[in-house]
């Protein structure tokens, strides 16, 4: 789809419903060499995987805190030469230097400690680790990339003992996040079935219409099941009693 009237190209670095983990440097060398940006939205990524803007490519990079154990607040990461060519609309006192210009007004300074608390958090998984902060991260998400492959390899095996189930999340590269649909049965009762038992793994298609339909979802979706670095083999193991005493139910 790319052509020379092509000015910028949005993808998702991880799907949010299915895990999908797309070759960004890739994407990003075809999109550079017909002119235009790359708009990488990271959100789902960036819980699970380390980011490195530059190696990925991406002209701008997005993140939301609250996706790994912070606050809530949206995250813009670009070259500071291409801000200032963008314009966003605001109040005529408001500050139009850049990186100012893009904020509502005065900052929330407790979401931006609280970003960084979260930052810190993740760099302190490999106890053992030293070195920088960057290289601290580096080998906590080393950690949690290790962590969460051993649940979602428990989780794949589980799920394939079970008869009636089919499992949407097949890319070579993904996260540790499942959607699930089952024969004749709806996801929604899943989900209903197992939070009774404790488990949470909500149903729908999760804002992500355009993959759902795509799958054959409609706009139903599927069950989510998806690992985060506090999640335990436990769980994982909870999740599939769950789910086998739904499909027997
Ligand atoms: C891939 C992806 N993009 C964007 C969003 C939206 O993020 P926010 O809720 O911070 O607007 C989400 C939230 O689930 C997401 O998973």
């Amino acid at each position: 789809m790319l052509s020379d009237r092509t000015r910028l190209v949005a993808v998702t670095a991880a799907s949010n419903l299915i895990g999908t983990r797309p070759r960004i440097a890739e994407i990003a060398r075809a999109v550079h060499e017909a002119g235009a940006l790359l708009y990488v939205d990271g959100v789902h990524y960036t819980a699970h995987c380390l980011v490195d803007v530059e190696q990925l490519g991406a002209d701008f990079f997005t993140c939301s805190p609250y996706k790994f154990l912070g606050p809530h607040h949206g995250v813009l990461a670009a070259r500071p030469a291409l801000l200032e060519t963008l314009r966003p609309d605001k109040l005529l006192p408001s500050s139009d230097a850049v990186p100012e210009r893009f904020e509502l007004g005065t900052l929330p300074y407790e979401f931006l400690a609280g970003t960084r608390a979260a930052v810190d958090f993740i760099a302190g998984f490999d106890t053992g680790a030293t070195g920088t902060r960057r290289d601290r991260l580096a080998a906590g998400y080393r950690a949690l990339e290790q962590h969460e492959e051993t649940l979602r390899t428990r989780m794949e095996k589980g799920l394939a003992t079970l008869d009636g189930i089919t499992v949407h999340s097949r890319a070579a590269e993904r996260t540790p996040t499942l959607l699930l649909t089952f024969d004749g049965r709806s996801a929604a009762d899943a989900h209903r079935f197992l939070a009774d038992r404790g488990v949470h793994a909500p149903a729908g298609s999760f804002y992500a219409l355009g993959a759902s339909r795509r799958l054959g979802l409609g706009d139903t979706g599927g069950l989510r099941a998806g690992l985060a670095p506090y999640n335990t083999a436990d769980d994982v193991d909870r999740l599939i009693e769950g789910l086998a005493d739904f499909l027997r139910s």
